[in-house]
């Protein structure tokens, strides 16, 4: 089929080059002049595991190209939206960019077109966009709106997408069902060409859930807000466990164990980051509020993860007792690891306070140095983990990529000047590292005394 994605941003890269893996014929398209020249010259405008290959090979094979939203909207029989919803300083959601392309396609489309809403937006946005699309469309377009919400996390979207637990889309018509149904048919049957895996481990197929478009709307919100809950909770728990002498790995294992509450997203940590949940959480008590209906539950959340930055540098003030003039390295800038983006990222954060109270930031991020000197240019960023901990009086982990958990600890431990570890996210050996004459200090009860050698650690 062929297809239009407007927005080149981690939504809709991952999804123009994925629907092009499966087989369409996709036209994707970028406002910003200067990221649409670095695509078309095949140079990656972000770092996404698996996103510059299968790029590259669909580019190859002809079926993705990259141009104006004009050339966009020209070309498909299908049109995703796939254009930032920053968040106002009131916390709703910025819907701007979409009724720009409302009114991009009213004007410039002709004959029939499905207009697919993907960047996350408020319930009943779908109306207005209808609304929209009839008061200006001119060439005699017919067309019909869906909400197709997407659940791609950073640093994996590239698999999220093509082997996905759930494909949610939200119709008013057979007609923009039949369409949606066409283009995730190889996904739904998981038959396309994987290039993640050679052999794609065996799971369940994707459920395929057609609903209103309100109500698709809404399980976007809800589940991520949903799931920003869940990490306060277990937040809120970690808490506990320091008081009372319990262990919030063993705590969180013990309630994952049970199917209703499930394992995933009950790591404790420095609070969620990123351009998701922080403002989709927001957002989400917005429309509540608009609606008149009382969500204080979300407002507890979003006030915990927000105490968490403050929480962790006022252990590290305890620890160093000055911080001014104290050489800090910090291990991980990303909001998660596997991603470049550093967008609310709690690490950033930390080390936007530490360097007011006059601390020397030695930092080392695989992928988000870069960025992280753009919006934090007094870091000193550093070639590798050793590196930032040379003569370090602390050393803090706020981003758990797996390249941490392999650092040589004997190595590391002659080059601080003390050796102090202070996790932001339970990702590291406590034991070993104890062993090497760290004091290491997790969250949640979580010491090297109390983590037994056979004790799995959490992934997230
Ligand atoms: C999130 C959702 O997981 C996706 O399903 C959704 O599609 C996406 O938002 C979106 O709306 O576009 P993402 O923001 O990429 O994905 O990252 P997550 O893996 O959900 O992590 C979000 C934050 O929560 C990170 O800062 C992470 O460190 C933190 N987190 C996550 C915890 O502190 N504890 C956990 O147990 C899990």
């Amino acid at each position: 089929m062929k297809l239009s994605v407007i927005g080149a941003g981690y939504v809709g890269l991952t999804t123009a080059a994925c629907l092009a893996q499966v087989g369409h014929d996709v036209f994707c398209s970028e406002s910003d002049v200067e990221k649409l020249a670095k695509l078309q010259d095949g140079v990656m405008p972000l770092f996404e595991p698996h996103l510059e290959d299968v790029i590259k090979s669909v580019r190859k094979a002809g079926r993705l190209c990259f141009g104006s939203t004009e050339e966009a909207i020209a070309w498909g029989d299908a049109i995703f939206i796939c254009v930032g919803t920053p968040p106002l300083p009131n916390g709703d959601a910025d819907l701007s960019a979409i009724e720009g392309v409302a009114r991009s396609i009213a004007k410039g489309a002709k004959g029939y077109r499905l207009v697919i809403e993907k960047s996350t937006v408020p319930v009943q946005t779908g109306g207005q966009l209808q609304k929209h699309l009839s008061v200006h469309s001119k060439n005699g377009l017919s067309y019909d709106v869906a909400s197709n919400p997407e659940f791609l996390r950073e640093g994996s979207s590239v698999e999220d997408f093509l082997h996905p637990d759930r494909i949610v889309i939200g119709v008013d018509s057979p007609r923009a069902e039949g369409v949606l149904r066409k283009i995730y048919e190889p996904i739904i049957n998981q038959r396309f060409t994987c290039p993640i895996h050679l052999c794609c481990p065996k799971r369940k197929e994707p459920v395929f859930l057609a609903t209103d478009t309100n109500s698709a709307e809404l399980i976007k919100h809800a589940s991520n807000s949903f799931l920003a809950m869940k990490i306060s909770f277990i937040n809120m728990v970690a808490n506990l466990c320091e008081v009372v002498g319990a262990d919030v790995t063993k705590v969180a294992q013990g309630m994952g164990l049970d199917p209703r509450v499930g394992p995933a997203f009950l790591n404790p940590g420095i609070g969620f980051g990123g351009f998701c949940f922080p403002k989709d959480v927001q957002a989400f008590i917005r429309i509540a509020e608009k609606s008149g209906c009382d969500f204080s539950l979300l407002k507890e959340v979003e006030k915990i993860n927000q105490g968490r930055v403050e929480l962790f540098i006022e252990k590290i003030r305890k620890e160093l007792w000055v911080v001014r003039g104290k050489k800090i390295a910090v291990w991980g800038l990303a909001f998660k690891p596997n991603t470049d983006d550093v967008r609310f990222a709690p690490a950033l954060e930390i080390g936007r306070m530490l360097l007011a109270e006059g601390a020397i930031i030695r930092a080392y991020d695989p992928e988000a140095m870069e960025r992280a000197k753009m919006v934090l240019p007094e870091i000193i960023c550093c070639a590798d983990p050793y590196e930032a901990a040379e003569g370090a009086d602390a050393v803090l982990l706020l981003t758990e990529w797996t390249e941490f958990r392999n650092v040589e600890w004997s190595r590391h431990a002659t080059q601080v000047v003390r050796p102090l570890i202070r996790v932001g996210r339970n990702a590291l050996p406590a034991q070993e590292l104890a062993s090497h004459g760290f004091e290491y200090i997790g969250i949640g009860g979580v010491s090297a005394s109390r983590q037994m050698a056979e004790s799995p650690l959490i992934s997230i």
